[in-house]
């Protein structure tokens, strides 16, 4: 069940940071940061790292749900019709461990299901039965359908909805559980731009907020991608969550304790119910995995020394920088006695 490894995605190979759409065609581009350049369509990532997502969502579900999730003007339009996406492409993509039919969502690795009603929003007749992952989800009590599936999805769940009158955009519901340092209710009821306001260097990208939510719920589906440097693999770095190494102002950087935090993101949109789905995944990877010759190392350098100070800033970096540049650079220029590149540099 769910047995393959987690796709890894290197998008600093480009050897920049940007702060800009990136949008690819899901399904029809390649994604040119994974490795065998393959054309993906999946929405949702189902692999060996599942019962991870389920017990991090799980145990941020039981300190403060309401911290992370939430609804903003959500029509019951546009409630059914990303409900309805959510549900039968979760199932579709989850190899049969996964069934809708409607009404009712089933998942065999969790051993839950229930009624969802898509126009409101219900889950209803709840049972649970024997399963390879039950005990994850035997203390919890789903609250709302949208809630109910992002419990059974890794991703986190978004829904940008947009004024067909006015034309004025807004996050109308999150399920955001594993979010990067920012609180989902912080977000909810603003729109793209308000939402993007602390991101530094958005300007440009900002400026062209009405155009990229356009595109977002008229064409596509879309796949793009962020990334950071992390020193800690948890995935819930909710603001007010219990603080851990990454991001602490005392942390210094260790290359045997620093990760790779790359975020997949996917957006599909619902033109006749005026908004679209935002996915987000997190993949958390071990740095020394991530960045293992020095072909990934010099990029990785160049993009990190391509942000501004305010971008570094934004990202968490300033206390980590020098180090992860020296130690990038060590790798980036290691050779093995022979000329060949050093893959298991102990530095
Ligand atoms: C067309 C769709 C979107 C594009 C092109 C886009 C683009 C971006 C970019 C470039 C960043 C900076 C990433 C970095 O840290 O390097 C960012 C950050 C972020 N985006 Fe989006 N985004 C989109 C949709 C959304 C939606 C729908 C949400 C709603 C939850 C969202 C929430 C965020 C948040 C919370 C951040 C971090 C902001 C913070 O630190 O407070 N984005 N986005």
């Amino acid at each position: 069940m769910f047995s393959h490894p987690p796709t890894v995605y290197r998008p600093f190979m480009e050897g920049v940071y940007r702060v800009s759409a990136g949008l690819f065609r899901l399904g029809a581009q390649s994604v040119p940061w994974r490795e065998d350049g393959q054309v993906e369509g999946h929405t949702f990532a189902l692999d060996r790292d599942y019962a991870r997502f389920v017990a991090s969502k799980v145990a941020a579900h039981r300190r403060a749900l309401h911290e992370y999730a939430g609804e903003a003007g959500l029509t019951p339009e546009l409630r059914e019709a990303t409900l309805a996406f959510v549900a039968r492409t979760l199932a579709a993509e989850s190899g049969g461990v996964m069934t809708w039919d409607g009404r009712r969502f089933t998942n065999r690795a969790l051993g839950w299901g229930a009624d969802l009603g898509l126009r409101w929003g219900s889950v209803e007749g709840l049972t649970r039965f024997g399963a390879p992952l039950a005990s994850l989800v035997a203390g919890v009590t789903p609250l709302t359908a949208l809630d109910f599936l992002g419990l059974n999805a890794p991703e986190d769940l978004a829904v940008i909805a947009r004024d067909p009158q006015e034309g004025r955009d807004w996050l109308a519901a999150a399920h955001v559980l594993s979010p990067q340092h920012w609180d989902p209710r912080d977000k909810l009821g603003r729109d793209f731009v308000a939402v993007h306001t602390p991101v530094a260097g958005s300007g440009p990208m900002n400026a062209t907020a009405p155009r990229l939510v356009e595109a977002v719920i008229t064409r596509g589906p879309f796949v793009r991608f962020a990334w950071g440097v992390a020193m800690s693999d948890r995935l819930d770095h909710h603001p007010v969550a219990l603080p851990d190494e990454d991001r602490a102002g005392e942390t210094r950087f260790d290359p045997n304790r620093a990760f790779l935090r790359v975020e997949r993101q996917t957006l599909t949109g619902f033109p006749p119910a005026h908004g679209a789905l935002f996915t987000i995944r997190p993949y958390v990877y071990p740095l020394r995995g991530a960045v293992a010759t020095p072909e990934q190392a010099r990029p990785l350098a160049a993009a990190l020394r391509s942000m501004t100070p305010e971008q570094v800033a934004y990202k968490g970096l300033t206390p980590l920088l020098p180090d992860l540049l020296g130690w990038l650079d060590e790798q980036g220029t290691l050779k093995e006695p022979g000329g060949q590149a050093a893959l298991h540099s102990g530095t």
